[in-house]
């Protein structure tokens, strides 16, 4: 019996493996016809697959990454060829006006690598065609407009590209399958594939389709969900003593100069364009005489300027000048503020009468300044407003018949952020500082890496006297005076006690620029490799400054003079903000952190990995390249600006990441929904997130949300943290989630399991509820934060913890689509733990 069962057995195994074999022997040979397209210019590479009797349409595979957006990111003529390793190669025109191509390369047809943009010594690249050699590598055609048939051979890591030749090869090379696809006769690539290629692509639509359906979950429509619990659920919270050590300074914030964040926001100067070196570049409409008004054409001279950063100055002779501040000046009754301007008066004697003028023409404050320096000379005085009014004007009235030139006119409130000067707007610092940021990363993104590598952002333009600092047009479509400079960032980081980490541009700027004068746009090929040493030198020079020995160092000497002569013990520096992590970034990318490394080893560097979280090519090639490069790196800078679905969905992005490899810096993201303002349902999802966020402290450093700030009258972007006017602050819930968060903070996990009660609640709203207990072990506080974004009541047991009655809470609750909130203070009541709908709750143990 045995020896028979046991012959069953194995003959059953047998047929099984054999069939097993068989199948996918079959399988693999089973090919599968598949047509690579673009059925516009702005809807990227496409895929779709021969079905019965016709093309079936199956998806996007990628889409163009090259220049602006708006004017580009466009696709032309994409030509694919299959290397003889089964791995994939794309070329596609950009433009009918860059002496450049598109290349790309990918292993599946789903991951595309982030694309290259090789420069050719034509104007144009048009139509690129590729074809793949037996020896690994590529040949690619191209045309220019003058009908010359160029050729370009390409390395097999598609990374290397030849200088252009002219060719003679047959215009047959153009010669393009076709397929007709939803009605439409298409031009693109014929290819076989196997079955299990096409199952690799088909799948990931599918993951995509599927991850799409559960970020467009939204609160605001739970009422109208009928598998939404109506009643009051209950849910476990399971304590253990298991602890593991965590980030302290998870929660930081991100101040980018954008929708008028520093000039016009944070920065407490109240005269607009005080320079006079407002231009078109900054804005099509602006000039130096932007926000100023006199009643004849006020004359602008650059001759024998104040400075050489500063050219253009106002020549003044009997006419008043005004200056409209930023949408008006806000002047409080009782305030003292200080007035102070640069004058070349040429030997003269003159008089101003400075006074603050109320929008009707009340004088709400007056003082007078006597002049008569040869040369440019800084007079000041004191203004004591009697009255206030929100929308007043600076008026400088010279007294007598005199031609003087002027520049550099100031007014600041006397009561800025810790009375600093040339200081921040006290309401608004106080705001960031109540948050107790761990740290700051500034000066921007965008910002950062510029429009254009003539707008790459360089700190050392941004520190001395004011005057010789080099203000430059902001990405974001207006002015930079960098009156705001690096000196004022790294001080206020040491006034509320935040690490600073400044963020400096790869060696490349923001892959959305426009062309430069060569036609060359998005990274624009980067800094040129000649220049790239003086670059990396600019950047160890502000480390230097920062942290340098004024007895020794020129820069640490220059911190010194102006009012730091101890260090500012830097510890992290940014490199690279959502670039392209393409072939142009990665080699620059890895020569300015072995210059950083080998000088400064103490130094923690935190690069990019791209705009978006998996799995785009950015981040995927982004992460690829530090897993190669762990050692140059401490962490990386992720990014993701997503619904509320979306986060409530992804509460395990971070479960999974190799904790051996460099940390994570989730320096950029936000919940948002159509309303494109922070409310209680981002508010709620963003705090779910960071209960998860906050249990894989360990491999994610640090987080801010961002953008941070946003003056009401200039948005560039929303949904931000905090609004403002000038004359109010208003913090959002998507503040107090960090506040709450970040007050509430501790180095140490505990860990703490949430179990729903499936009799009353389907498992599926898991993601509804979240929990995140915390120790900071300086203090021996633990810190227990609960989120209940149901529509109902959840009540809470509680095992392995005492909540004593009594503890403190801090708490707010509301409807999903609720702009503002109320944060209460409050006390654990005797009984159970019941956790309004739609709440966030911190209890202090
Ligand atoms: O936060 C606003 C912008 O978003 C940042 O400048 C940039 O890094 C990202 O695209």
């Amino acid at each position: 019996m045995k020896t028979r069962s046991f012959d069953i057995y194995l003959s059953r195994t047998w047929l099984l493996s054999l069939f097993a074999t068989v199948a996918m022997a079959v399988c693999a040979q089973e090919t599968k016809r598949v047509f690579i397209y673009s059925p516009d210019e702005r809807a990227g590479l496409h895929i779709a697959q021969f079905t019965a009797d016709s093309w079936q349409e199956i998806g996007q595979l990628c889409s163009s990454d090259y220049g602006t957006w708006g004017a580009e990111k466009r696709m032309y003529h994409p030509s694919v060829a299959r290397a003889n390793d089964g791995t994939w190669r794309l070329v596609f025109q950009v433009n009918d006006r860059a002496p450049l191509f598109a290349a790309a390369y990918s292993r599946d047809l789903v991951t595309w690598r982030p694309q290259d943009y090789p420069v050719m010594t034509t104007p144009q690249c048009l139509k690129p065609v590729i074809f793949a050699n037996d020896n690994g590598t590529f040949d690619i055609y191209y045309q220019t407009k003058g009908g010359d048939k160029r050729w370009v051979s390409a390395s097999n890591d598609f990374r290397r590209f030849s200088r252009d030749e002219k060719s003679q090869i047959d215009k047959d090379a153009w010669t393009r399958d076709t397929a007709t696809i939803d009605g439409r006769l298409q031009e693109g690539c014929l290819f076989e594939i196997s079955a299990q290629e096409l199952n690799t692509v088909t799948n990931h639509f599918e993951r995509m389709r599927e991850d799409a359906r559960l970020s467009s979950e939204r609160m605001f429509e739970d009422a109208k969900n009928p598998l939404m619990p109506k009643q009051a659920v209950s849910a476990k919270l399971t304590v253990t003593n298991q602890e593991k050590a965590i980030s302290d300074k998870l929660i930081g914030i991100f101040f980018e100069d954008i929708s008028y964040a520093a000039d016009g926001g944070l920065y407490a100067e109240l005269v607009q364009n005080r320079d006079f070196e407002y231009s078109a570049k900054d804005r099509r409409e602006w000039k130096a005489t932007t926000a100023w008004h006199s009643a004849r054409p006020i004359e602008i001279s650059t001759e024998h300027p104040l400075s050489q950063q500063n050219p253009h100055y106002a020549l003044l002779t009997q006419d008043t000048l005004w200056n409209e501040g930023w949408d008006g000046i806000n002047i409080e009754a009782g305030k003292k503020y200080d007035f102070s301007m640069y004058v070349q008066a040429g030997g003269q004697k003159q008089v101003f009468l400075i006074q603050l003028m109320g929008a009707d023409g009340t004088v709400l404050a007056s003082s007078k300044l006597k002049t008569d320096a040869n040369d440019w000379q800084q007079y000041a005085t004191v203004l004591n407003a009697k009255k206030g009014d929100t929308k007043a004007r600076l008026a400088i009235i010279p007294q007598k018949a005199a031609r003087v030139g002027v520049d550099m006119i100031s007014l600041f409130p006397q009561e800025t952020f810790m009375h600093r000067k040339n200081g921040l707007r006290k309401d608004l610092a106080e705001t960031i500082a109540a948050m107790k940021p761990k740290f700051v990363r500034f000066p921007g993104g965008c910002m950062s890496h510029g429009q254009g590598i003539e707008n790459i952002y360089h700190w050392n333009h941004t520190v001395g006297p004011l005057q010789d600092r080099k203000p430059d047009f902001n990405i974001w479509g207006y002015h930079q005076t960098r009156g705001l400079g690096f000196f004022e960032y790294f001080q206020f980081c040491e006034d509320i006690g935040a690490e600073p980490l400044p963020v400096l541009a790869a060696g490349v700027p923001c892959q959305n620029s426009n062309a430069n004068a060569d036609g060359i746009g998005g990274q624009q090929g980067g800094i040129p490799m000649d220049q790239m040493p003086a670059y990396i030198q600019e950047l160890l020079d502000m480390i230097e400054w920062a942290n340098g020995d004024p007895a020794t160092s020129k820069w640490a000497k220059m911190r010194a003079e102006a009012g730091h002569p101890a260090p500012f013990n830097l510890k992290y520096i940014g490199i690279g903000n959502e670039d392209i992590i393409g072939t142009v970034f990665e080699e620059r990318y890895e020569m300015i952190c072995k210059a950083i490394r080998q000088k400064y080893p103490d130094i923690k560097i935190c690069g990019t990995v791209g705009p978006f979280h998996t799995p785009s090519a950015d981040y995927i090639e982004g992460w690829d390249f530090t897993k190669k490069h762990p050692d140059l790196q401490y962490m990386v800078d992720e990014h993701y600006y997503e619904s509320t679905g979306w986060f409530m969905h992804h509460r395990d992005y971070y479960d999974n990441y190799d904790r051996s490899m460099p940390k994570v810096y989730l320096g950029e993201y936000a919940a948002s929904t159509p309303a494109r303002r922070p409310n209680v349902e981002t508010a709620l999802a963003e705090a779910l997130y960071l209960t998860d966020v906050e249990r894989n402290g360990d491999v994610v450093e640090m987080t801010s949300y961002a953008p941070m700030l946003c003056n009401d009258a200039h948005h560039n972007w929303d949904p931000d943290m905090i609004y403002f006017s000038n004359t109010e602050v208003r913090p959002t819930p998507a503040y107090y989630v960090q506040r709450l968060f970040s007050v509430y903070g501790g180095d140490r996990y505990v860990n703490a399991q949430l179990t729903m009660n499936t009799a009353q609640l389907d498992a599926q709203w898991k993601h509804r509820i979240g929990a995140s207990l915390v120790r900071d072990s300086k203090t021996g506080h633990r810190y227990l934060k609960l989120v209940n974004a149901l529509p109902v009541e959840l009540k809470l047991t509680v095992n392995g913890l005492t909540i004593p009655e009594g503890s403190k809470t801090e708490e707010f609750c509301g409807q999903p689509e609720d702009q503002t909130i109320e944060v209460k203070n409050g006390v654990v009541e005797k009984g159970a733990l019941k956790l309004p709908p739609y709440s966030f709750r911190v209890i202090t143990l």
